[in-house]
């Protein structure tokens, strides 16, 4: 048994105006988890601390929190390993989320990007024609196990922060998620669902890997860049997300270099002329600073290794 100090995030929208925090001290074994910790802070101390769970398996989804800053599943994370130098843990709710009370967040914003993918199958052909399941390859089935395994706690929603600073965009769980559908061979609406995602501007993922940190490793931002891939492949290219990455790619293979005029003008669109009069105050502020990039580059030496890359890779280039 150790002595534990629970500092945690308290506040009730039907109530408080502002939260407040509470240290609650128990003596509780540092091999349990910080799940078990609150379960008993509530059970013996203060039965209104409030936070959702279910599972206590790292299966339902329902007990992501903050912990210590970082976001995770309660019940996954042994206390021992996050206790800070004074024996206490913070606990907070979800960022990302409007609070509702204590550790509980209003989920609504996940669900709903959730739910406009229409996730569940919508095959080719109706049930009654299949005398027996529809059959996949292990090779197909391969691509969709890893998706499978997210149980929708929405720790990677919390942790990305394109959705801090544009919460239209719609997160790495709800791509993953069109990811599974768009990679499913008995799916009829591959091109619908590239073209919702890209509505949810699926363009906007930075690539930052802060989603990589997933409790059931399904690994959401391998399944953004695969989602991208297949909006390029299906021809969804007039916008200026695909448009930036045809165009980077087309530079780097180029000359190895970024381009960063051509970069400009066809993210913009070259023949996009209202977008191009906008940036050129841009452009001007920059030529005063002596900021302009060259017009012309020289390719590096051994250009054609990367072009040997590229061809190994066979990513897309035409811009
Ligand atoms: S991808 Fe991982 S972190 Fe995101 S909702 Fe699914 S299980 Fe949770
Ligand atoms: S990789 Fe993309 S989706 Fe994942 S956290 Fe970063 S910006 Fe968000
Ligand atoms: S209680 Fe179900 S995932 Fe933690």
């Amino acid at each position: 048994m150790a002595k534990i100090t629970l500092d945690l995030f308290r506040y009730d929208e039907a109530v408080d105006e502002v939260p407040h925090r509470d240290r609650v001290d128990i003596e509780f074994p540092e091999t349990s988890t910080v799940l078990d910790a609150l379960e008993y802070a509530k059970a013996e101390v203060d039965g209104s601390i409030t936070f959702r769970r279910s599972c206590r398996s790292a299966i339902c989804g329902s007990c992501s929190m903050n912990i210590n800053g970082v976001t995770g599943l309660a019940c996954k994370t042994p206390l021992k390993s996050v206790l800070r130098k004074d024996n206490s843990v913070a606990v907070d709710p979800m960022p990302n989320f409007e609070p509702m009370k204590d550790m509980v967040v209003h989920m609504d914003p996940f669900w709903d990007k959730y739910s406009r993918l229409k996730p569940y199958l919508q095959p080719f052909d109706r049930d009654e024609d299949h005398e027996r399941e529809r059959r996949v390859s292990p090779e197909d089935m391969k691509k969709l196990v890893a998706v499978a395994n997210c149980v929708m706690c929405a720790t990677c929603y919390a942790l990305c922060p394109v959705v801090s600073v544009d919460p239209s965009f719609a997160g790495p769980a709800a791509i993953a998620y069109a990811y599974r559908f768009i990679e499913d061979v008995r799916d009829s609406k591959r091109k619908e669902r590239i073209g919702q995602i890209s509505d949810d501007y699926l363009w906007l993922c930075a690539h930052c890997y802060a989603c990589s940190y997933c409790p059931k490793h399904v690994e959401p931002q391998d399944d953004i860049i695969a989602v991208k891939r297949a909006s390029i492949q299906e021809g969804l290219t007039d916008a200026p997300g695909p448009r930036h990455a045809l165009v980077v790619s087309k530079t780097i293979k180029q000359s190895g270099m970024l381009n960063e005029n051509e970069v400009i003008v066809g993210t913009v669109g070259r023949f996009n002329f209202k977008g191009l009069v906008k940036i050129m105050p841009l452009g001007l502020r920059m030529a005063m600073k002596g900021k302009v990039p060259p017009l012309f580059l020289h390719p590096v030496d051994r250009i054609d290794e990367i072009r040997t890359i590229y061809d190994t890779l066979e990513v897309p280039v035409s811009a």
